[in-house]
């Protein structure tokens, strides 16, 4: 965690959470992260809290964000959510490329470009996520395959404001966190291929997460490596409690 970049700390709630229970988070959440300054808080609810959020946030330091999007700003696109909708609910940032929107709907390299460029155009920021599996580990790929998601993501992008979100997929709800020495390695890893692709200034500024069972116990440590500049977190961001302890990286609340 290096001083010039403020670290971001985000909320992925995945497909969990009614609004009426994404409405009582808030009221238990916001009181335990009041005067927290040193960090940006983000919530990524499903689409359906996204408005109730917003109205819930207002007059706090939380930013919205979403889980997806689609790259087209409006058409015939049945079941699609464009970034002007986004935009237009107070979204501040969009995951993009999570690792089960890539293994479980199939999403590919390309389409996840194009996601990235609409949200930059938009003007708001994707949390970009890479991540090898854990066969992709144990043959000695996880840097082949990191390098490669990041050429293709970033396809044509000029330097854009920009999260990436280094995410081990063996490491997503398992319960098994990746250790602070892979996050370093991988963080680091990361950082020198960004300023391969555009230029090593711009890819000092860029904020890289780790994510993968983080909890209240184990975030200090990850915050701890000089490339880790926050969390991406999705189990234990579900309580409200849990969320705010991670914020406080495991100080009082
Ligand atoms: P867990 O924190 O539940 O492992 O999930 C991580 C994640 O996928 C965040 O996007």
């Amino acid at each position: 965690m290096f001083e010039f970049r403020k670290p971001l700390i985000a909320a992925n709630w995945k497909m969990y959470k009614t609004v009426g229970e994404a409405l009582d988070f808030v009221k238990e959440f916001l009181p335990l992260v009041a005067g927290v300054n040193e960090v940006d808080i983000a919530v990524c609810p499903p689409f359906t809290s996204l408005a109730a959020l917003s109205i819930g946030f207002k007059g706090s330091t939380l930013k919205l964000g979403a889980q997806d999007v689609f790259w087209e700003s409006q058409g015939a696109y049945t079941g699609e959510i464009s970034p002007t909708m986004l935009l237009d609910l107070d979204c501040r940032y969009v995951i993009i490329g999570h690792s089960e929107r890539r293994h479980v709907m199939g999403e590919s390299d390309l389409i996840i470009n194009r996601k990235i460029k609409a949200v930059g155009l938009a003007g708001m920021i994707p949390i970009f996520c890479v991540g090898e599996t854990l066969e992709e580990r144990e043959q000695g790929l996880a840097r082949e395959v990191v390098r490669q998601q990041l050429e293709k993501g970033l396809q044509d992008i000029s330097a854009q404001e920009l999260v990436i979100a280094y995410e081990p997929v063996w490491a997503i709800g398992t319960g098994v966190n990746a250790s602070p020495a892979d996050a370093r390695e991988m963080t680091g890893f990361i950082r020198e291929n960004l300023a391969i692709l555009y230029d090593k200034t711009w890819a000092e500024d860029v904020l890289i997460l780790y994510g993968g069972s983080v909890k209240p116990d184990n975030i200090a440590q990850f915050m701890a490596e000089k490339d880790v500049d926050g969390a991406l977190v999705g189990g234990a961001s579900l309580s409200g409690v849990d969320f705010a302890q991670i914020v406080r990286l495991n100080g009082n609340v």
